[in-house]
């Protein structure tokens, strides 16, 4: 089959790199891809955003089947445009994307069948909303209805700032039409976890669950990032959690998609708080997790194309996956001033004596070839991942192949996995 990812992150080139290995697949394409990608694919310059090329692309290259990993081109309706030239995809129709793409959808969906989430209102008026803040008193949260590259949600710890974020996305407009509407809600309290659910429209194959660390800062402190580790399994979601999470969360969102027209096929990633009552949703995504991606492909033991074929063909009633029982861990190298601004096309060295160690793989996320070096692109760069029996060993093992990357411009945490690790060695959190 001749195979097109979408997308030229850390997430895609996990993703790549399972799909290489699988006997299915005799042409691997991917656009943009980025200079790790292309150890495993044909990169072709086209942005994941431009939906007009990249169909034109697969149609003229006669691609079997699109992989699509970033929530834009979901949202913007891919799939719908591939399926009207007749080429097969994993993903969502933007009918379905619409679960992350609108919040206040979301919201919406979940207050219709019952599931499990922060109590919220939405407001196209800041007047209004600036009310309901004074009312209900912080800590509270405040969202865009729309996409705002993962930097739409403020959670506000007073008054004050929740009114700040009103007026900077009402106001301000520093969203755009993102912003036009904002949901407030209610703060949930507990331990956050990535819950990966494979869905064909009607069935759902849970995969692994992960957690991330989205501040940039070790204790978990600073500014909110895109994630800078992540680490799988997760010890907070055991077999009995799965099983509720799977039935208070997946199926009823899969059963009320299906009756509401809008049959959900993709990866469902519901951003879970598990608290004192349970499980309960704080977000949708609907792709996989960057950088839990990262951390889930080097576990999966079987073969991750069949499984997303099916996933396409609604056949994934008797479909499972094996995965292997070792902890994952990922470590995100980021160039420095990330998540602010950054230097640009600063040089990265040693990336073969990272990856050469044993149980170690190196994803690069915004990296290019220049002058026959790597040199970081973006704001998140690298994604360095270790296996091991156990999360520690798997820590230990991810930043000792971390300390052979010789990149003065980067820099990364050295706490990924703390509270996985403070659990393991029964000290709590
Ligand atoms: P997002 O950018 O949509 O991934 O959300 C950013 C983060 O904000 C989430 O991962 C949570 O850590 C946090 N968050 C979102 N909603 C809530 C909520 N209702 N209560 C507590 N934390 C939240
Ligand atoms: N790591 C969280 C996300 O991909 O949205």
């Amino acid at each position: 089959m001749k195979i097109l990812v979408v997308g030229g992150g850390g997430r895609e080139h996990a993703l790549c790199w399972a799909i290489a290995a699988s006997p299915l697949c005799t042409r691997l394409t991917c656009a943009p891809g980025n200079a790790g990608i292309a150890a495993e694919a044909e990169c072709v310059p086209i942005a994941a955003e431009d939906i007009d090329g990249l169909v034109a692309f697969a149609h003229r290259e006669a691609i079997d089947f699109v992989i699509v990993g970033p929530e834009q081109p979901l949202v913007a309706g891919l799939v719908d445009r591939l399926a009207e030239v007749g080429i097969k995809a994993f993903g969502p129709r933007a009918a379905a994307a619409a679960l992350e793409g609108s919040k206040g959808f979301m919201k919406d969906f979940c207050a219709r069948h019952g599931i499990p989430t922060a109590r919220y209102a939405r407001f196209t008026d800041a007047a209004a909303a600036r009310a309901h803040v004074r009312a209900h008193g912080a800590p509270i949260v405040v969202k865009t209805d729309g996409l705002a590259a993962g930097k739409g949600v403020v959670v506000a710890m007073t008054v004050d700032e929740a009114l700040a974020a009103i007026d900077a996305a009402m106001v301000a407009g520093q969203f755009g039409t993102a912003g036009a509407e904002l949901v407030i809600e209610e703060f949930l309290a507990g331990e956050e976890a990535s819950f990966f659910a494979l869905c064909d429209g009607t069935h759902a194959l849970p995969l692994a669950a992960a957690q991330d660390h989205k501040r940039v800062g070790d204790g978990d402190t600073g500014p909110n990032t895109g994630g800078m580790g992540a680490y799988s399994p997760a010890p907070v979601v055991d077999a009995a959690m799965t099983e509720r999470i799977m039935a208070e969360i997946v199926r009823p969102t899969l059963a009320g998609m299906r009756a509401e027209g809008r049959p959900f096929v993709g990866v469902l990633f519901a951003g879970v708080m598990i608290g004192p009552d349970g499980p309960r949703l704080i977000e949708f995504n609907v792709r996989f997790g960057d950088p839990e991606c990262q951390a889930l492909m080097p576990r999966l033991m079987s073969d991750l194309l069949p499984a997303l074929i099916a996933a396409a063909d609604g056949q994934l009633a008797n479909f499972h996956l094996r995965w292997r029982d070792v902890a994952a861990l990922a470590v995100v190298m980021a160039a420095k001033g990330y998540p602010g601004a950054y230097a640009k096309f600063t040089p990265i060295a040693g990336l073969e004596a990272a990856a050469s160690q044993p149980d170690v793989l190196v994803f690069h996320a915004g990296t290019a070839r220049r002058d026959g070096g790597i040199v970081a692109t973006g704001g998140r760069v690298l994604a360095v991942v270790a296996t091991a029996p156990g999360i520690a060993a798997a820590q230990a093992r991810a930043y000792a192949a971390i300390d052979r990357i010789d990149w003065p411009g980067g820099f990364c945490r050295r706490d990924i996995g703390w509270r996985a690790i403070a659990r393991a060695e029964g000290t709590g959190t």
